[in-house]
């Protein structure tokens, strides 16, 4: 068994911390990796023992599928098979970056990476320290996100140490995540291409690769954690409404005793009442998406047990964005 109990390091991610990283991963142990979507919990994505640790300091069941992290993208030929032209296109034009490609698995990717599935989930992240790490071990690394099952991702190495201090071996701090929100995941297995989780590249742009038809599926299938209805969620319960009900609903709750936080963006607000916390969001949705995940983590820091927050329009990363405020709201008792 490969221990759960661990002294974690955080240490910027310089060449040397790098270069540790990958002695870690290669013994079987468990790295925090910084992507440019959200941080990762790596393990080598070839051992069993290493993917089930990974999986213990999530707390996340073990039927569920994990992301391998590709050096290059020529990789996929080692972990998929019947790979469709498709694949090749959308790897040209969107990797290095926030896409992942559901594949047919090759034997190379184990039931203990795919939850079991006949397919497995590939990714060649854009973040320079993940490519170097990916680099330097050699090999692939399987990894979620780096936060306990069900809550929010970590979008920096100190919401990693808050999170999973004790679980992982080394944290490499390579800044706040550039996207703020996890990869789009597009299914090529089966039938028309379709997007199985919106996230950093929209819809738009995949099918603008893919010149045919974009399906979308996925929200049913139970072994997509991310698909889950309540997932991305903090402690506190969040709860969706329109700009104009804000204030008033903010007061009824403060009313009845609840600690209120409200996520909003500048200008959404008139007078809070007394004791309601006010967390500024950015305006413009890539600002949004970077920053959503620690507003969220906001909300608990400040011992807030409600948040509410309003939904951008949803088209381009509004899709995503509005996707996990509806999973950080959805009902608990379904996880
Ligand atoms: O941006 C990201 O994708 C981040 C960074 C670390 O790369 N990773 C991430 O991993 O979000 P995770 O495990 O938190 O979410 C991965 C999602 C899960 O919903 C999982 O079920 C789905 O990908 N997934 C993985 N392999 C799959 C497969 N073969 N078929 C369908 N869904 C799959
Ligand atoms: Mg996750």
């Amino acid at each position: 068994m490969v221990p759960l109990s661990r002294t974690t390091q955080l240490l910027p991610a310089t060449d040397s911390a790098i270069a540790a990283g990958a002695a870690i991963l290669r013994r079987g142990g468990l790295v925090a990796l910084p992507t440019e979507t959200v941080y990762g919990l790596g393990a080598d994505a070839e051992n069993v023992a290493a993917v089930q640790a990974m999986f213990a300091a999530k707390g996340r069941p073990a039927d569920h599928p994990v992301i391998v992290h590709l050096a290059a993208a020529e990789q996929i030929s080692l972990w998929a098979r019947d790979i469709p032209a498709a694949a090749w296109q959308l790897a040209a034009a969107f990797w290095p970056g926030p896409m992942t490609l559901v594949l047919p698995r090759s034997p190379k990717a184990g039931d203990f990476v795919t939850g079991g599935l006949d397919t497995v989930g590939l990714r060649v992240p854009g973040h320079p320290a993940a490519l170097a790490l990916l680099r330097a071990f050699g090999g692939a690394i399987a990894a979620p996100s780096a936060n306990r099952f069900g809550h929010v991702s970590p979008t920096t190495a100190e919401h990693v140490r808050d999170e999973l201090s004790g679980f992982v071996d080394l944290i490499l701090d390579g800044g706040p995540c550039q996207v703020g929100l996890e990869s789009t995941i597009i299914d090529l297995s089966r039938g028309d291409p379709a997007i199985l989780r919106p996230g950093g590249i929209t819809a738009d742009k995949v099918a603008a690769v893919l010149r045919g038809a974009l399906g979308q599926r996925g929200a049913h299938s139970p072994r997509v954690s991310g698909s889950l209805e309540s997932h991305y969620a903090p402690r506190a319960t969040v709860e969706l409404i329109t700009r104009s009900e804000l204030a008033i609903r903010a007061a009824q709750l403060a009313g009845q005793g609840h600690r209120v936080a409200v996520l909003a963006r500048p200008g959404d607000l008139g007078e809070l009442p007394a004791g309601v916390q006010a967390i500024i969001l950015p305006a413009g949705d890539e600002n949004l998406a970077r920053e959503l995940y620690a507003a969220l983590r906001r909300v608990d820091e400040l011992g807030c047990g409600v948040a509410l927050a309003t939904l951008p329009a949803e088209t381009g990363l509004g899709v995503a964005i509005a996707d996990r405020l509806r999973r950080a709201a959805g009902p608990r008792e379904s996880v």
